[in-house]
């Protein structure tokens, strides 16, 4: 791989370029877990997963797999999911990339249960929820040699912010909080904590972790990828970077003023029709193609605005009814909304990438959040999730599952299969020998150029340089 050339500034203004090799080079792939995976914090799961003490999940990237424990009430411990012993997997039934071997047939998303002790399958090696040796047998063979730290789960770090577990195998990084920083300060009022999941669905996709998470990046890609959402107006918006993260939010070609609270997902004015018709019917169309991105709530009570209000009600009095109705609807059924102000809403803008496979899209009651993962080190696949989180009445939490879907186009939300179509044809075209570099906008992409300039920090290669 070679160096790259020339770093350039993080404001990123400039037009730039990148190359295809993040995306299609075996060796960069094969580079990731050393160079990326085991240095970065990454979203593992969400805390409602891991209820009681004992209660566990796995987390798997690359060929790493790790186990998350509920170790107590009010703590939780993560370890690598391998037997100090000789070496076997501890906890099976995973996908999550590496060759499949027979634990892992079932092609389950990921392992999940509950149990006070972890024994190992081949030698019966058995484990604590403290990662503790609980049972060796006839560990007196060793002759005193072994040792708690020798015999013990391998800690990784684990932490918790939003409602989602991080984990960290870098024992030396950083908290989570500051890694997280300025998206967490942005998202804290919105108590993301207070979210359950409503779905999740996930897939095994024939393109590289990257091209599937790019298609969520921007609306740049709206006209030509979802057109039939033009009708409610541009999707014109601002791409910038916040650190190693990345924010957009919608803008007007005069490049007015950031972070206008009218213009978030929810806000959206809906183009130039009658504001109480074009929200109904976008936020029907919203929940009809990708069932996400708003709220049950948010769909009903916008159904009433062309019945409730007068025809020419200006769009900012119908956006405040609506909204204060859908509180008050929610709030009938023991759902409550958090204390967020327009400034606050605005701020939060219209989805948020947390370096380096998460993406948002925040919402007073709900977000639709992405990760992608590499599959094992094939640069060619990629582990793909769709996620939604909502409020419920408490007691009323749904009990999920990880919902496998197939890459065909049919078998997912419309909107979400509409963008799932250029996956396997960028991961195509990425290896044309015609295609000379990324060109990506430079006020409207600018989130994905980002996501190079961060890569390459950790990889050592592929940044992007100016269009010369
Ligand atoms: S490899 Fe786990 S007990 Fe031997
Ligand atoms: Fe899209």
């Amino acid at each position: 791989m070679n160096k790259p050339e020339k770093l350039v500034a993080e404001a990123l203004s400039e037009a730039l370029t990148y190359p295809v090799e993040a995306f299609i080079s075996r060796e960069y792939a094969e580079a990731e877990p050393e160079r990326l995976w085991s240095k970065v914090w990454q979203q593992a799961g969400r805390v409602e997963e891991l209820k009681a003490v004992g209660d566990f999940i796995t987390y798997n990237i690359c060929h790493d797999s790790i186990l998350i424990v509920r170790d107590t009430p009010d703590s939780l411990k993560a370890f690598h999911n391998v037997c100090p012993h000789r070496g076997r997997r501890l906890v099976g039934d995973n996908t999550g990339g590496g060759p499949v071997v027979v634990a892992q047939a079932k092609g389950s998303h990921s392992a999940r249960g509950s149990q006070m002790k972890f024994g190992c399958n081949y030698h019966a090696w058995t484990f604590g929820i403290d990662g503790e040796a609980a049972y060796i047998p006839d560990r007196e063979d060793w002759n005193g040699a072994l040792d708690s730290v020798c015999t013990s789960l391998t800690p990784v770090q684990v932490d918790t912010w939003g409602g989602w577990i991080w984990i960290n195998m870098d024992s030396e990084a950083g908290p989570l909080r500051e890694w997280l920083e300025p998206i967490a300060s942005l998202i804290d009022p919105f108590e993301f904590d207070k979210m359950r999941y409503r779905f999740r669905l996930w897939g095994i996709f024939d393109c590289n972790w990257k091209v599937a998470l790019e298609a969520f990046l921007e609306p740049y890609h709206v006209q030509g990828t979802h057109p039939q959402l033009i009708k409610y107006g541009d999707f014109y918006s601002f791409s910038k970077a916040l650190g190693r993260h990345g924010q957009t939010g919608f803008d007007s070609k005069e490049h007015r003023e950031e972070n206008t609270a009218v213009e978030t997902s929810v806000h959206r004015a809906a183009g130039d029709g009658d504001p109480r018709i074009t929200i109904a019917q976008m936020q029907q169309e919203y929940w009809d193609t990708i069932g996400a991105s708003t709220s049950e709530t948010l769909v009903t009570t916008a159904q009433r605005l062309p019945v409730d209000l007068p025809e020419g009600t200006p769009a900012a009095e119908v956006h405040k009814y609506w909204l204060d109705l859908a509180k008050k609807v929610d709030a009938e059924r023991g759902v409550s909304w958090p204390d967020l102000s327009g400034e606050q809403i605005a701020a939060a803008g219209l989805a948020l990438s947390v370096f380096p496979n998460m993406n948002f899209i925040p919402g007073p009651t709900f977000s639709l959040a992405y990760r992608v993962r590499p599959y094992g080190t094939d640069p060619d696949k990629c582990i793909f999730e769709a996620v939604a989180l909502d409020r419920f009445p408490p007691g009323d939490e749904p009990e999920t599952e990880w919902t496998y879907l197939e890459q065909d186009l049919d078998k997912w939300p419309l909107v979400i299969a509409q963008d799932i179509s250029n996956m396997v044809e960028m991961q195509r075209g990425y290896k044309s020998r015609g295609f000379k570099g990324n060109l990506p906008n430079p006020w409207q992409e600018r989130k994905v150029t980002n996501l190079h300039v961060q890569l390459a920090k950790y990889m050592g290669t592929g940044a992007p340089v100016p269009i010369t």
